[in-house]
């Protein structure tokens, strides 16, 4: 086997968890990211199905990902320490043709794949159905999309127009707008069924009480996407907390930006 740890998603991962953790979106183990190799990049590892260690995912092996490799953060990882230990705190999966259980191909030595991974697995095989460029899922515990989650709106439409209102680039960066989860309990089938349901039209889900699950073609795609919606929350934070006199960008304006630069806005969302 070449050695895994070459790869340039290896690498992403290694300087963008330790990004996400000096953000504070990464709190202790808070956090997870997962990459699903090219063809190519899984030829490249010369694993051979059936001897590394065998694991169940409760959720199932969508059919989409058979056969196919993910780069995925160890449960328990800390992000500040991952960059520094990728032996055991990153690792390869390989999910099989056949059968419920996975393969760890590579590193999570002594360690485990995230809690999350039913979440992560389930959304590729969404995300994939819709483009088949995206390769990335990111959770993590983004600050001001979290405290949002406690003062903001409820309704996810509303939610998204709060967003936004903030700045112009919101309409730019996420013309689709963003599903937020009613608050469940983390790493169950059923945070992961809520979470595919919205994925399914976005690439981004808020999780009440929680964070933030977004997805991307790149590392640094699915990670500039959450620092702009982390933005806008944090505009919204600052502004409501200094007397929110002004109403933010109007509907009229929303729809001229996203005119201007080539996006479609969420059908439905503004009038
Ligand atoms: P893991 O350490 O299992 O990845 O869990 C972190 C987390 O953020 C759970 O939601
Ligand atoms: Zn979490």
């Amino acid at each position: 086997m070449s050695d895994w740890k070459d790869l340039k998603a290896v690498k992403e991962v290694a300087d963008l968890s330790f990004q996400m953790y000096q953000k504070g979106w990464d709190e202790a183990n808070g956090g997870n990211i997962t990459y699903l190799l090219t063809d190519d990049e899984a030829a490249s590892l010369n694993y051979v199905p059936g001897t590394g260690k065998k694991l169940t995912l409760t959720e199932g092996i969508p059919d989409a990902l058979r056969g196919k490799y993910v780069l995925v953060t160890a449960s328990g990882s800390y992000f500040r320490e991952l960059k520094d230990d990728l032996d055991h705190l990153l690792g390869i999966i390989y999910l099989p043709e056949e059968g419920d259980e996975y393969e760890i191909a590579a590193g999570l030595i002594d360690n485990r794949p995230t809690s999350e991974l039913g979440s992560h697995i389930t959304t590729h095989a969404v995300r994939l159905a819709v483009d088949s460029n995206q390769r990335v899922v990111m959770h993590n515990h983004a600050t001001h999309v979290l405290a949002m989650t406690h003062c903001g709106p409820t309704d996810e439409r509303e939610f998204t127009l709060a967003l936004w209102r903030m700045i112009t680039e919101g309409v730019v960066v996420f013309p689709d707008g963003v599903g937020l989860v009613p608050w469940c309990v983390a790493g169950t089938p059923e945070i992961a069924r809520e979470t595919n349901e919205r994925m399914k039209t976005r690439r981004c889900v808020v999780w009440q009480y929680h964070g933030v699950f977004t997805t991307g073609d790149s590392m640094h795609d699915a990670f500039g996407l959450l620092e702009t919606i982390d933005k806008c929350a944090e505009v919204w934070l600052l502004s409501q907390a200094a007397g929110g006199k002004n109403p933010g960008i109007p509907d009229q304006g929303l729809k001229d930006t996203a005119k201007w630069y080539g996006t479609t806005l969420r059908e439905g969302y503004v009038d």
